[in-house]
């Protein structure tokens, strides 16, 4: 679907992109991560050509990005940026409806359109349409960002830190949410974050970057495992990858599954099978126990997930 070839982009003597080669699959999610600096903000940018390449060639769908007229380009890339670039003197729904209006779409469509999206990402249509930005938390404009960048139904979605100015907690409920969407829709996406702890989270696909350079490009799984160099190990943090790899994994995958649901007894903590391993095994230290029960949405006990299952996840 996006195709890298050699990119390279330079400032003056700054090498900000290094001849990076990148193939991104139609609906997957790819994330560049890395320091500072290191080139993720460019590479992006060129793809929806908001800057300029040195050299190269970005292909979409098999067409050079250089061929196609950048107004065309950009409606079929929703954009989302950490400082959200809402209009502050539009209301929340003229902003989401920006792109809409830009393709002409009749009022009504386009109304339908804002409201459906507002629902979309938690937003309510009746209070939160009629809002300026300066009238939301930093949360909420960063949902109508992502609105925003999705109102045109672009095949693809570029977010730059959209998540970054956030508190832990915002970020993590946005964070689900985005997955929820990406279910649900299915968009070619390159999210960028320093965070690996998103990246892991969020990622199809991660592209560990440095000094312009690709360093390593894999599913979350396959770099928690076997990092390619020093920089991507530290990058990863040695201190808690054992319990990285567990929250990549649910409970539901290793749960030894009982014939028949049963009624749980009175007291016990349960898990659900969506729960991490990683929530699994808190909740076994924190109970001072070496199995627990998992639950059903309705409350019975469908399985058990036991500690040496969890310790048993490297191999
Ligand atoms: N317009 C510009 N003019 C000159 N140098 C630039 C420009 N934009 C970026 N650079 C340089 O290119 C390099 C890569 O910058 P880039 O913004 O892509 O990094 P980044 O990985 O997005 O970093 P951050 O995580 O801080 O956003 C940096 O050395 C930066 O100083
Ligand atoms: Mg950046």
């Amino acid at each position: 679907m996006i195709e890298l070839k050699g990119i390279t982009r330079r400032f003056g003597k700054t090498v900000a992109v290094d001849g990076i080669d990148l193939t991104i699959e139609t609906g997957e999610v790819c994330v560049l991560v890395g320091s500072s600096g290191c080139g993720k903000s460019t590479t992006l940018r060129m793809i929806n050509r908001l800057l300029p390449r040195s050299s190269g060639e970005i292909l979409v769908d098999g067409e050079d990005v250089n061929d196609i007229d950048p107004q065309a380009l950009r409606l079929n890339m929703g954009y989302v940026i950490q400082s959200t670039g809402l209009f502050p003197h539009w209301t929340v729904a003229r902003n989401i409806g920006l792109v809409p209006d830009l393709l002409k779409w009749p009022a009504r469509r386009r109304e339908q359109r804002v409201n459906e999206l507002l629902t979309l990402l938690g937003l309510d249509p009746e209070t939160d349409a009629a809002r300026f930005p300066h009238q939301l938390s930093g949360g909420q404009a960063q949902r109508v960002g992502v609105a925003r960048a999705l109102a045109g139904d672009p095949n693809i979605l570029l977010m730059d830190e959209p998540f970054g100015a956030l508190d832990a907690i915002t970020r993590e409920l946005l964070q689900q949410e985005m997955l929820r969407i990406q279910k649900q829709l299915n968009k070619t996406t390159v999210f960028v974050t320093h965070d690996i702890d998103e990246a892991l989270r969020l990622a199809t696909r991660i592209a560990v970057m440095d000094q312009g350079q690709i360093i390593q490009h894999d599913t979350p799984e396959a770099i928690l495992r076997q990092p390619a160099s020093a920089f991507v190990e530290n990058l990863l943090g040695r201190g808690d990858r054992g319990l990285k790899l567990l929250a990549l994994r649910t409970v539901g995958e290793v749960m030894e599954r009982h014939p028949e649901p049963r009624r749980p007894a009175s007291d016990t903590t349960g898990l659900n099978e969506a729960d991490s391993l990683r929530v699994a095994l808190s909740a076994m230290v924190w109970e001072n126990v070496t199995q627990l029960p998992v639950l059903s949405k309705a409350g019975s006990e469908v399985g058990i997930v036991k500690r040496e299952q969890l310790l048993q996840v490297r191999p």
